[in-house]
């Protein structure tokens, strides 16, 4: 395949930015997307420019970092996989494709296609974990007895992998769907009652002050969400604070 890609170019968080076009050929429909961006950057560096800098890690879908905006969607144009599972026999010979960082007030670009994601692990540090006596005497989690249902629906909760791709395709730029998935996978099991009251109000005044914008309820982050993190979670969130409020 023959492909011409817009890509965001900016050097460091305070350069305007803008969109560059690159030529790329004979890339193969098996190639993973990062894969094609590895040829992209050889070529650039062959020719003696400066690389895209783009975010990965596992390359599996675990990690949550390779966070790309292609042709307007985050993740690109297939549903429930990361970029770094995206392939490109999801294009076709000719195509022209757009690729920008995730852009919201809370992520600010760091270099072309990174972004800084540290504002989800404030909000994790605020309240994303339970305290527990390690002196020896420590119960053993699986003596606790838990309703499967509870157990299943803490484990899809649990699956989110902070990638920060409902805040890059909600026009509010909320996290409501990341904080909700965080709030519900401790709120579902007896081990997060505990701290619940102070989990769901620091969590939610940390999002608050990182500047991520209000859920109006458009549920484009369910959309794109690779994970199939569900609105449930949202509302979850929503009734955990009322909660919260009403025990003071
Ligand atoms: S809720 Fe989904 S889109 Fe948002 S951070 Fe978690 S995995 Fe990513
Ligand atoms: S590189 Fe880890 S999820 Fe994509």
């Amino acid at each position: 395949m023959n492909l011409t890609l817009k890509i965001w170019r900016q050097n460091g968080s305070q350069d305007k930015g803008k969109m560059v076009d690159y030529q790329v050929s004979d890339i193969s429909e098996n190639m993973s997307f990062l894969e094609m961006m590895d040829v992209l950057n050889e070529q650039i560096i062959n020719e003696g420019g400066e690389p895209v800098a783009f975010d990965h890690d596992c390359r599996e879908g675990i990690c949550g970092m390779c966070s790309m905006h292609i042709n307007g969607e985050p993740h690109g144009p297939d549903k429930g996989i990361t970029t770094c599972q995206l392939h490109m026999r999801s294009f076709k010979d000719g195509d022209t494709i757009t690729i920008e960082p995730f852009r919201a007030k809370a992520f600010p670009v760091i270099k072309d296609l990174m972004v800084d994601r540290s504002s989800f692990e404030r909000i994790q540090q605020a309240g994303g974990y339970i305290s527990v006596n390690t002196s020896g005497n420590t119960q053993d989690a699986n003596s606790i007895p838990i309703d499967k249902h509870a157990a299943d629906m803490a484990m899809d909760s649990a699956t989110c992998i902070g990638c920060g791709a409902c805040v890059a395709s909600c026009k509010n730029a909320s996290a409501m769907l990341f904080v909700g998935a965080k709030v519900s996978q401790y709120a579902l099991l007896p081990q997060g009652q505990v701290e619940a009251v102070d989990r769901v109000k620091n969590m939610v005044a940390q999002m608050d002050l990182e500047g991520f914008g209000n859920c109006t309820n458009t549920g484009a982050c369910e959309v794109e969400c690779p994970k199939g993190i569900s609105l449930e979670n949202i509302a979850r969130l929503n009734s955990e604070f009322f909660k919260a409020n009403v025990k003071g």
